[in-house]
């Protein structure tokens, strides 16, 4: 079984994913963190996150189970891995490692979670169950700042509205996979949901699917 859950930067689907995977016993990717994993090495090489030579490279070399959880996680991370997402080869390397992912979960579970933005229409358009997560950019943008300062580091408020827009824009406006819901997905708004009734929705959602 496969699902799919996609939806803007800190609408709360890493968090629903992570717990319908351990909920279900399934497998579970972070597919944004691939993203991150190819900008944070693009950046650590001393390269620009505009260089598309050498994003390509870093994703072809990527080894998914040697990306830092904590460095991926940082503003600058965050805005390069937006512009490396952006570009079709980038894209392409990573959707092969995906889509076998999907396929052939690590441990043999019965099944598959992965989260990003363009799981139910590029990656897995054939997903038991696709779901679009999604919150107003004011209530993301105070859930990251919020984790940010819990991390230590010190934005404002403000400037976390600001980068969590831009990025939105990006990865709406982009010409390969942009962000947006599969016809087929079911929308969850976190604004005014919480993440405990978004999990109860979604496994009532999963139980149905697998009958
Ligand atoms: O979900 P995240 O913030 O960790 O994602 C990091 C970046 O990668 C973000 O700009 C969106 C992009 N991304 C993507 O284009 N496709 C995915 N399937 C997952 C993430």
């Amino acid at each position: 079984m496969i699902i799919a859950v996609d939806g803007p930067a800190a609408a709360g689907k890493g968090t629903l994913a992570r717990a319908l995977a351990a909920h279900f016993g399934f497998a579970y990717l972070d597919t944004g963190a691939l993203y991150r994993g190819v900008a944070h090495a693009v950046l650590k090489s001393g390269a620009s996150a505009s260089d598309e030579a050498a994003a390509l490279l870093a994703a072809e070399t990527l080894n998914p189970d040697q990306i830092d959880p904590k460095a991926i996680r940082t503003p600058e991370v965050s805005e390069a891995a937006s512009l490396v997402a952006a570009m079709p080869p980038v894209r392409a390397a990573i959707l092969a490692f995906q889509r076998r992912f999907a396929s052939h979960p690590p441990g043999d579970q019965s099944g598959t979670i992965l989260d990003g933005r363009d799981i139910g229409t590029v990656v897995c358009p054939e997903a038991d169950v696709k779901l679009y997560v999604t919150a107003s950019p004011e209530v993301r943008a105070h859930r990251r700042w919020l984790e940010l300062k819990g991390s230590g580091s010190g934005p404002s408020e403000a400037q976390v509205l600001e980068d969590v827009q831009a990025r939105d824009v990006r990865d709406t406006d982009r010409k390969t996979s942009p962000m947006r819901p599969a016809a087929d997905a079911h929308l969850l708004d976190t604004s005014d949901l919480s993440i405990e009734a978004a999990f109860d929705v979604a496994v009532a959602l999963i139980e149905t699917s697998r009958g």
